[in-house]
């Protein structure tokens, strides 16, 4: 770690967590009650949050209530999951597990629910219990990574945009419907899609395909910065097929675009070439730093500033989430 080379609002204590990122580690006074310290420094840590992305906060005495009401004096408003691509589970009031994937499985960097039409600003995860080995939240710096882009990778994207699908079926072995929407009643799912912008396709009885429409790359709305803010990725079938077989061995090979549990394409349907995204994976794993977790840890993070990820983890790992500010896509404009 090195020194901070930034004034800090009085009372905080803060370091790099890296000389190469420019995320924070934020040492609370010991002692002082979290939630007198959370509303004590609630804007000076809004505030460095909007300059460096994401900010650790070690030293509360948290658990995952205190972590619930701590998200609620920090961001008042929270975003419901429902239709979220995620495995998740809520734990308490607007927080939920991380991901329910199973330890083996890495997340590409992504901006949470930036798929969407509504987005949480902000995202908070906390460490339940920090994981025996591996089990990193990676973040990686949003301008960083529209900055370091070839410009025909970032025009194609500029100018075309993005195209998520889901497919939903037996053959599929991932998030149901009703996990999903917490119903499989079609009126009530279709109703939902509509309102979100989400289109929806039955394809049989329980088969569902769900398209919706995105850019790669927004302007931030409050710093005005370009980030690169979607899930591309995670959702491409060249960073989860190959994790699929590995994981789920016994999970049918799929035969037709259909099988897909999820796939990015371009907004108008063109295939994204796998070499597109490799050199995006690439470029997240040189870029995105990794945050090591002790138990009690809080990480703070702008969506729009930072994606984050996980590694593969071993042994037990509980981190959980809370998806807050919720932003409407209708609010801004795409870049
Ligand atoms: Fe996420």
């Amino acid at each position: 770690m090195t020194t901070l080379d930034i004034a800090l609002p009085e009372g905080l204590t803060a370091e790099r967590l890296s000389t190469q990122h420019p995320f924070l580690l934020v040492h609370a006074e010991a002692g002082v009650p979290f939630d007198e310290w959370t509303r004590q420094h609630r804007d000076a840590l809004r505030a460095i949050l909007l300059r460096h992305g994401a900010v650790q906060i070690r030293g509360l005495d948290l658990n995952k209530q205190r972590f619930g009401a701590m998200g609620k004096i920090l961001e008042p408003e929270a975003i419901d999951y429902t239709g979220g691509i995620g495995p998740r589970h809520l734990v308490e009031d607007d927080v939920f597990t991380s991901t329910d994937l199973p330890p083996a499985v890495g997340l590409a960097s992504h901006n949470e629910m930036s798929y969407g039409s509504i987005w949480p600003m902000r995202v908070l995860f906390f460490c339940e219990e920090a994981p025996e080995s591996g089990g990193a939240t990676t973040v990686c710096d949003a301008r960083r990574m529209f900055d370091c882009l070839p410009t025909e990778i970032r025009d194609e994207f500029l100018t075309r945009g993005i195209r998520y699908v889901r497919n939903y079926s037996k053959r599929v072995p991932y998030k149901t419907i009703q996990e999903t929407f917490g119903t499989t009643d079609r009126e009530q799912i279709d109703a939902f899609c509509k309102k979100n912008n989400i289109e929806t396709q039955w394809l049989g009885d329980d088969a569902l395909q769900l398209r919706q429409y995105g850019p790669a790359i927004r302007k931030h709305p409050e710093t005005g910065d370009s980030v690169f803010f979607n899930t591309l990725a995670l959702w491409h079938p060249a960073y989860w097929l190959d994790i699929m077989r590995r994981v789920y061995p016994g999970a049918p090979e799929p035969q037709t675009a259909n099988d897909l549990w999820q796939d990015a394409q371009y907004g108008d349907g063109g295939e994204i070439p796998f070499t597109v995204v490799m050199h995006i994976l690439a470029a997240y794993e040189e870029q995105e730093y990794d945050v090591s977790w002790q138990k009690g840890d809080v990480l703070y993070i702008d969506n729009m500033l930072a994606s984050h990820g996980r590694k593969p983890f071993s042994g037990k790992r509980s981190i959980l989430a809370s998806f807050r500010q919720p932003l409407k896509a209708s609010d801004i404009q795409a870049d």
